[in-house]
């Protein structure tokens, strides 16, 4: 299992800022909990539709981890249960060892600082630009301007979006535009980022671009977990999946045999291997 250690790969916390990495002792280190943990999680909607049925699986720090199945097999749901929208009918579920069933509703904006969240549809505002989309998600958070002036050149240029800081969302491509999802996502280096379908609008090649900027960012540390559709790009990245299927975990299959270290580079060609080859979408840092 990958467990990466970073710059960012700080386990995510109930109510503090994501602190800085230090050096831990290899003891320490092992005894660190789960960046996710389900138990016995049941969702059941109003209407009576099962979201989600008895699932139990837990997720480590740097982990990569695909949640797949079929529509209406409960991936939605486990991520609104994580970012706390949603509430579980039954079981516990833990975010760096924290119970969210302990949160309350005032501390909810708090506990979310540590997770980002990338959606199909983007969910960008359309009467702000580029600069000014990922702007917002660091003063929603209490940031200063000087934190911005700070942090948003800098996730623009991971995010290969350095020309387009004045373009308002309609003046971007689909792939530019969850690109912009993704900055604003990633702004506050959250240590757990949350996709859920994030190339489900997106061509082949352009999906390509989006899985490399987010192995980008889970090689940095981040935990990543994604909810798609896509299984051709699943089965060629060799991670971590997990199968739902009417709310029930039917298959948690550890990574294929042979993923190793990749460089974000490796990575691309990789994925791209029977696509024609075009250059990296990703601009260097
Ligand atoms: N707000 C809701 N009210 C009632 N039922 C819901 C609600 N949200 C989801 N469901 C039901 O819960 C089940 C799981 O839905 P969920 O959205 O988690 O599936 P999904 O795997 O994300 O599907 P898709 O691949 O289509 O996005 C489905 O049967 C769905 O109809
Ligand atoms: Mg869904």
């Amino acid at each position: 299992m990958p467990v990466k250690t970073g710059p960012s790969s700080t386990p995510p916390s109930a109510d503090a800022e994501p602190t800085p990495a230090v050096a831990v002792p290899h003891r320490a280190r092992r005894a660190a909990p789960s960046v996710i943990e389900f138990r016995g999680v049941e969702k059941r909607y109003d209407v009576g539709a099962v979201g989600l049925d008895q699932a139990t699986f837990s997720i480590q720090r740097g982990e990569w981890v695909f949640l797949v199945g079929s529509t209406g097999s409960g991936k939605s749901t486990v991520m609104r249960l994580l970012i706390k929208e949603l509430e579980p009918t039954a079981g516990t579920i833990r975010v760096a060892g924290k119970d969210l069933a302990e949160i309350t509703r005032k501390r909810v904006p708090y506990y979310r600082r540590n997770i980002g969240v990338v959606f199909q549809d983007f969910k960008l505002l359309p009467n702000r630009t580029v600069h000014d989309n990922v702007a917002y998600a660091l003063q929603v958070t209490g940031g200063s301007r000087r934190e911005i002036r700070a942090k948003v050149p800098d996730i623009l240029r991971l995010t290969g979006l350095s020309t387009k800081l004045h373009n308002y969302p309609d003046q971007l491509s689909g792939g530019e535009q969850q690109r912009v999802a993704i900055a604003r996502a990633f702004v506050n280096h959250p240590p757990l980022l949350l996709a859920d379908e994030p190339t489900g609008n997106l061509d082949p090649e352009t999906s390509i671009g989006i899985m490399q900027l987010l192995y980008r960012i889970n090689r940095a540390g981040t935990t990543v977990v994604i909810a798609t559709h896509d299984n051709a790009m699943v089965d060629k990245m060799r991670r971590r999946v997990i199968e739902l299927s009417q709310g029930r975990i039917v298959r948690d299959e550890a990574s294929g045999s042979y993923v190793r270290d990749e460089s974000t580079r490796e990575f691309a060609v990789r994925m791209r291997d029977g696509l024609p080859e075009t250059s990296p979408i990703v601009e260097k840092s």
